[in-house]
């Protein structure tokens, strides 16, 4: 195990905000890990993994051991008659996963092409995008438990999955460590195209053309035009959570505000913050190197040397004017670290 100290973690968070890690081990097996994890507790330190840093925002130093979790593979596991099952370990990069899937005709993920991140983060927040979500692809997971060191199996339904949510961030938080994840993928050519803007782009492609392929290919197309590639403008997708508020809370919002954004979401209704953050102002404002992304308000950017203080400063005076102005307190989806 290599420890390395006072590391800087620039390049393991896509805000490329500079903070520095106590301690800082990669680890490419299960081995390395119990040992990284027995390392932490002797010292009394607290700990805790990066995949790709896709979701984070470092705002100070860390005082204690990051752990990259940087342990790879991916294979077919089992079948039945209409699925594979297809097993990928936590450090595989997502995207790379769901394209090596497509290469060989195991079919689902398709709709999640080019989310930032690693596998094994996928389940923690229960990623989704263009209408689907990972418990909606998901079979089971292994997950290290930290207590006692040993892999324990969650089914899907153990997970607790919702909007962005999992037990992992709830009840089990910071209990376990997942491993690996077990993907029930379709054998047939099954396509998911009901998300709105999906079905727009789609728009006059006759039906036997719309493959898995190509809605892999169009979902990066839509998501290229609004989204910038961390590789290019530091960022972490969307900052805040769609607020959930109930049918009478929206339709009082409409009133006042016709045009705002919402979507049913079971008896409730989910608004697109991305649209009360453009109506309080805030779409494409700069100052300094933080911003707001100018083809989506609810990406924050890093044009350059914003340090995590500055962009969590910002988020917070997005969060008062929406408030002020529609009376909804924005919750952020980014980690906060
Ligand atoms: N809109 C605006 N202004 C903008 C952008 C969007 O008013 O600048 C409005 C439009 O009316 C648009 C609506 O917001 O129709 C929804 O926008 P979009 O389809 O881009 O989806 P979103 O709700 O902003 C969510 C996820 C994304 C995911 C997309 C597509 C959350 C917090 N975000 O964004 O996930 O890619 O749907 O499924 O649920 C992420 O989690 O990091 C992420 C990027």
């Amino acid at each position: 195990m290599e420890l390395l100290e006072n590391f800087n973690l620039k390049n393991f968070n896509t805000f490329h905000v500079s903070a520095h890690a106590r301690y800082f081990v990669n680890v490419p097996d299960l081995a390395c890990l119990r040992d990284a994890l027995t390392f932490a507790r002797a010292r009394g330190l607290p700990f805790m993994l990066i995949g790709q840093g896709s979701n984070i925002l470092f705002r100070q130093d860390y005082p204690g051991l990051i752990i990259e979790m940087n342990i790879r593979g991916r294979k077919l596991v089992g079948e039945n008659d209409t699925h594979w099952h297809v097993k990928a370990s936590c450090g595989e990069n997502w995207h790379a996963f769901v394209q090596w899937c497509l290469e060989n005709s195991y079919y689902g993920l398709e709709n999640l092409s080019l989310i930032p991140g690693t596998v094994g983060a996928a389940p923690v927040q229960n990623i989704g995008a263009y209408g689907v979500e990972m418990k909606d692809v998901m079979l089971s997971l292994e997950a290290l438990e930290i207590a006692t060191g040993e892999l324990v199996t969650f089914s899907n339904a153990d997970c607790g999955f919702g909007y962005r949510h999992s037990v992992f961030k709830g009840d089990k938080r910071d209990q376990y460590i997942i491993y690996s994840v077990t993907f029930a993928l379709h054998k047939q050519a099954v396509v998911n195209i009901g998300y709105a803007s999906l079905a727009k782009a789609l728009e006059g492609t006759p039906d036997p053309d719309i493959t898995p392929e190509l809605v892999g290919r169009t979902v990066t197309e839509i998501r290229r035009s609004k989204l910038p590639s961390p590789s290019r403008l530091g960022n972490a997708g969307s900052f805040f959570w769609n607020p959930v508020v109930s049918r009478e809370q929206f339709d009082s919002l409409r009133l006042e505000h016709p045009g705002i954004v919402g979507y049913p979401d079971g008896d409730e209704v989910k608004l697109a913050a991305a649209w009360l953050i453009e109506q309080a102002g805030w779409k494409g404002f700069r100052e300094g190197d933080v911003g707001v992304h100018s083809e989506h308000a609810l990406v924050l950017v890093n044009h350059g040397h914003a340090t995590g203080a500055e962009l969590v400063d910002l988020s917070e005076r997005i969060q008062q004017s929406v408030v002020e102005k529609f009376g909804i307190r924005l919750t952020p989806e980014v980690r906060i670290i």
